[in-house]
């Protein structure tokens, strides 16, 4: 075995099925959450007949799943997979491969295999009849096709007492298989990016302010996503409620002014910038920096002035970055994206619908236009924004910054030239 890489941040969720191998899946636990993993689990209702829930919740720290129906979630198959960057199964059943393999889903398990977007890991543990039977063999063919790692059992004795092919992997062939699979996901290593995310607050006097309805959302996916997939972090942002995402520095600013100063001071650190901010365009030209009384209000402070424009300023100081705008329009959104795309001189921009009962800002889901500098517009359905922040960075990676002839990575800029 290779030397044990580290799992840190993972976040892995653990299939249980009813095999009489459940109880190595406790053992797999601890293995997992020793190298750094944060693991869920889910059971099948067969799996609590070998093992109790009460043994992973203790070892895990967290609650176990298997119902679905019965717990306090609502939709736990979603749920389960948008916080998982991979789904192992340990052991997998007979049962649970052939309704994998099939798409049938009559229980949590089955179900969140369907709707899982991660990788997929596998490992089989059952007697040896039945991992050789024709049926098994088709579906794990089937299985491996799309993608899931299905693992080989191992030869030896099984728990029927006879001698064949069917014991559950070793562990560290399972851990290998793991830390292989998270591998391909740290596919933003070596990526430096910068984020800016929420609305800005420009004061009017000493506890009034302009602002708008940016939840920042969007940008603490695109920080959280691209921490996840290995690149360095730095989110500036303007104020939300949101927690700050794990391994990311994040910097807090108040006003316009404010975010232009300090993602001045971080772009030519920055190999990537994601400007997700919703910067107010305007600002109260002469703010009191005392409470005006409701009495003397003449109207004056509300007079407006235009704030800096931060995009468009990193971009005229581009040496290598590349530059990843978003646009909030509310009409002609390809026509108005595209137009920004090219006054900025951008290589990537995000157009968002902010009109509607479902619009991007502050909501959960979104759905947008991708547009890259040369390229075809790409609609893409409205997702979760974790989701569509990985969907961001599957294709910035694919038209920004890898290329048959793609050089390192600090050649951002020639890449550019190439696109
Ligand atoms: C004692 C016992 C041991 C079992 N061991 C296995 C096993 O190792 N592998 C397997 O595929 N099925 C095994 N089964 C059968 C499964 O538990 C059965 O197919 C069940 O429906 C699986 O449900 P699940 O896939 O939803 O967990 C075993 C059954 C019993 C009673």
């Amino acid at each position: 075995m290779s030397e044990r890489r580290s799992l840190r941040g993972a976040r892995i969720l653990l299939c249980v099925t009813g095999s009489i191998a459940a109880y190595k899946a406790v053992s797999l636990l601890r293995a997992l959450t020793r190298d750094g993993a944060e693991v869920s689990v889910v059971m099948t209702p067969s799996a609590t007949r070998f093992v109790t829930p009460l043994t992973f919740e203790t070892l895990s720290g967290r609650p176990v799943r298997h119902g679905l129906f019965d717990g306090a979630e609502t939709m736990p198959h979603l749920r389960a997979t948008d916080e998982a960057d991979l789904v192992l199964v340990a052991p997998a059943t007979a049962n649970c491969l052939a309704k994998c393999a099939l798409g049938v889903a009559d229980d949590l398990v089955s179900t969140l295999l369907l709707a899982a977007r991660c990788p997929i890991v596998m490992t089989p543990a059952m007697d040896g009849d039945m991992w050789e039977h024709p049926a098994l063999v088709s579906h794990v063919r089937a299985m491996r096709e799309r993608g899931v790692v299905v693992l080989e059992p191992e030869d030896g004795p099984l728990a029927s007492g006879l001698i064949g092919k069917g014991r559950f992997p070793a562990e560290p062939t399972v851990m290998e298989a793991v830390a292989a699979c998270l591998d391909r996901r740290r596919d933003w290593a070596g990526q430096r990016v910068l984020v800016s995310a929420g609305p800005t607050r420009e004061p009017i006097d000493a506890v009034r302010f302009v602002t708008n309805a940016s939840s920042g959302k969007m940008g603490y996916a695109v920080a959280d996503a691209a921490a996840r997939r290995g690149a360095d972090v730095v989110l500036v942002s303007g104020p939300t409620a949101l927690a700050p995402p794990t391994g990311v520095t994040t910097v807090d600013v108040l006003t316009a002014d404010e975010m232009a100063r300090e993602m001045e001071a971080r772009f030519a650190w920055a190999t990537v910038l994601v400007m997700t901010a919703a910067v107010g365009d305007f600002r109260p030209r002469r703010p009191s920096s005392v409470k005006i009384k409701k009495h003397d209000w003449d109207g004056a402070p509300l007079a407006l002035e235009r704030t800096p424009d931060i995009l468009a300023s990193l971009s005229r100081k581009r040496t290598h970055q590349i530059l990843v705008g978003f646009a909030a329009e509310s009409d002609n959104l390809l026509d108005n994206g595209r137009k920004k795309l090219r006054q900025k001189d951008l290589d990537f921009i995000v157009i968002n619908r902010v009109t509607g009962a479902d619009s991007a800002l502050g909501g959960d889901t979104s759905d947008a236009i991708f547009l890259p500098r040369h390229g075809q517009a790409m609609p893409v359905e409205r997702l979760p924004k974790r989701l569509l922040a990985d969907r961001l960075l599957d294709t910035v990676r694919d038209q920004c910054l890898t290329h048959p002839s793609a050089p390192a990575l600090e050649s951002n800029r020639e890449i550019r030239r190439i696109h």
